[in-house]
């Protein structure tokens, strides 16, 4: 939540910042800013609204210089005006921050600060702290004077970071040291881009794609300085760090949006690809096993477990109710999947012998970063199954798996949870073989998931389909998601993808767990989706339905081409290829994920800024 950038060097700064806020957008779009050293002065211009929106202003009051920092607000403390946005500028103006994340102490400094005589204009978290670096940094000019001025903008910081209790990525200028950034992270991620005099800063790698592929990856407590010829960073206990530089390997292509209107349909129609590549070297078809390389434990010790816990929120955590469907089925290991914003502050009982993985598409989650250190902090091994390289999840992980879906920028998921669910498969067969799993069982799990590519795009040809009914039920402000077994997990995502981006009321139910209350809601009003592919009790999923219609309930089904049941009943059917059971999840979602994108877009919804959303849960 919240994307920072900054930039020293050569260049135009606010060329560079408002690119980079462009690509950042998707972490929040409330209102968007940047600060250049222009001069002897910090210009800094705002601007409720989305990036855009700056840009506009930008262009009618132009700002020039070589360093600056900007920021793309998801609101946490104050509404989204014009004081409220960031950049803050502390003391009288020598001093000019961006953040992301939550100073959960900012009313007690705000209230010592005031009494120092400081003034507030906003009501952000962030303007304590600006004012609280502000404040050091006289004291310190008081007490060294200005010999070396970044020594003693160093010496502010560092004495300001001192009083703060919560989580931080930052980014400051110092009027007085006009070629200089300090970036400090605790809890939100940054990286650095590394260039020939000149150095990059972001909240994620997206805007240094195109400018370097050498990036250093701030861990919490560190903080840097940033030259254009010069890069420190020391760790707040244990001092000087080397910087540890890595090859990013993003290329331009994969974050944009080329002929697609929208990142979430490029995305949705990425996912043969996607699949694609997380099945790539992962297939041992001798052994009718996966190859999982980076789970960083033996085979022993992978025999000798007896429990998995997943823990995730939003989608990852539907992918990783599949997964429980999966790794029971084959591996026949007891699993729990946990929401991640409870299991951090729950203390369930998890033996030696439980294996934990958390599941995230950014790595940057908070709630999921804190149940995996809490569960760390326990002494388990920790795994991650992540998409995001480098990201803080990923690095603090005792191993995992990569998803390798390449960047998803739109912000409702799709591309992410099949890729997770892709995974999730190869893990329940390769600790399935480990266990009950026959040969020739794993064999034909195999040969199933090597044809998945290409049954997804079949799949994707039910996409006028999909059109056609969206333009028939785009209006109706209520929605069942229904499904039973491995598609229960579907009905929950299907029915997220449509509230979050068409702010439409819907809600996911085992198809059987209707009659137990909500089917009171069903009217002629409420369309039910069912989620009925064939099956083990495909009749009992056909019951549900017609339970529906007995109450003139309006039905749309997710159903096998040919499926003359289904057809009779349904009042509209989207046709899917007919895959084994545990496959359904992979073609199911297709169709409700473009099921939402239409209905979206016909009521007029930004479908990939949807609203009060960010794409990476970066606070509590
Ligand atoms: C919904 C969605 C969210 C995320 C959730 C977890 O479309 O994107 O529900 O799935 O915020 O995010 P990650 O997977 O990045 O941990």
């Amino acid at each position: 939540m919240c994307g920072i950038v900054g930039y020293v060097g050569f260049r135009s700064a606010a060329d560079f910042l408002m690119e980079g806020l462009h690509r950042l957008e998707y972490r929040g779009y409330d209102s968007a800013g940047i600060a250049v050293q222009q001069g002897d002065r910090i210009v800094v211009r705002r601007q409720v609204g989305q990036v855009q929106e700056l840009s506009d202003l930008l262009t009618r009051k132009p700002v020039s210089g070589s360093v600056g920092i900007g920021h793309t607000r998801w609101a946490t403390h104050g509404e989204t005006t014009e004081t409220n946005c960031h950049p803050h500028v502390g003391g009288d103006g020598h001093v000019v921050v961006v953040h992301n994340g939550v100073i959960e102490n900012h009313d007690t400094l705000r209230d010592w600060l005031q009494q120092l005589g400081y003034v507030f204009h906003s009501q952000t978290d962030t303007e304590v702290v600006a004012h609280l670096i502000a404040h050091h940094l006289d004291e310190q000019q008081r007490l060294n004077g200005d010999s070396d001025l970044p020594a003693v903008c160093l010496n502010a910081v560092r004495a300001a970071l001192q009083q703060i209790h919560g989580t931080y990525g930052l980014g400051i200028l110092f009027r007085d040291c006009p070629d200089m950034i300090l970036a400090a992270r605790c809890g939100s991620p940054l990286v650095i881009g590394v260039g020939d005099d000149e150095y990059f800063l972001a909240s994620d790698s997206g805007p240094l794609v195109g400018y370097t592929k050498e990036v250093v990856y701030l861990s919490d407590n560190e903080l840097a300085v940033l030259q254009k010829d010069r890069l420190q960073i020391e760790h707040r206990t244990t001092g000087n760090v080397a910087p540890a530089i890595q090859t990013l390997e993003q290329v331009a292509s994969d974050i944009e949006r080329g002929d697609f209107e929208h990142y979430m349909l490029k995305e949705i129609y990425e996912q043969p690809h996607t699949i694609e590549n997380a099945l790539r070297g992962r297939l041992d078809e001798d052994e009718a096993t996966a190859v999982i390389g980076g789970l960083n434990l033996t085979a022993q010790q992978l025999r000798q477990i007896d429990r998995v816990v997943l823990t995730a929120c939003g989608t990852s955590w539907h992918a990783g109710l599949v997964g429980e469907y999966l790794l029971e089925e084959f591996a026949r290991l007891p699993t729990e999947v946990e929401y991640a914003s409870e299991l951090r502050y729950r203390n369930p009982p998890i033996s030696d012998r439980t294996l934990v993985f958390a599941i995230t598409q950014s790595g940057e989650t908070a709630d999921t970063l804190a149940a995996m250190r809490e569960c760390r902090r326990k002494g388990h091994p920790t795994l991650a199954i992540c998409n995001v390289v480098g990201s803080t999840i990923a690095r603090e992980a005792d191993g995992g798996i990569y998803l390798h879906a390449g960047p998803e920028i739109g912000v409702a998921s799709t591309k992410a949870f099949t890729s997770q669910v892709t995974v999730l498969t190869l893990l329940a067969l390769y600790l399935g073989r480990m266990r009950h799993l026959s040969h020739p069982a794993g064999k034909r799990i195999i040969r199933q998931l090597q044809e998945m590519p290409e049954t997804i795009e079949k799949t994707l040809r039910c996409h006028e389909q999909v059109q056609e009914i969206a333009d028939r039920y785009w209006q109706f402000d209520n929605y069942l998601y229904l499904g039973r077994l491995y598609n229960f997990p579907v009905a929950l995502e299907g029915a997220l993808k449509l509230k979050e981006i068409s702010y439409i009321h819907a809600e996911g139910y085992p198809a059987a767990e209707m009659k137990h209350g909500p089917i009171a809601l069903v009217d002629e009003k409420t369309p039910s989706v069912f989620v009925i592919p064939r099956g083990g009790i495909h009749p009992k999923v056909v019951s549900n339905m017609e339970e529906v219609k007995a109450r003139r309930g309006p039905v749309i089904a997710i159903a096998c081409q040919d499926d003359a049941e289904v057809a009779r009943i349904a009042d509209d059917v989207i046709c899917v290829p007919d895959v084994e059971e545990y496959l359904q999840p992979l073609v199911c979602a297709i169709p409700l994920q473009l099921l939402a994108y239409h209905v979206a877009l016909l009521r007029g919804c930004n479908v990939d800024r949807p609203r009060n959303l960010a794409k990476s849960v970066t606070v509590e």
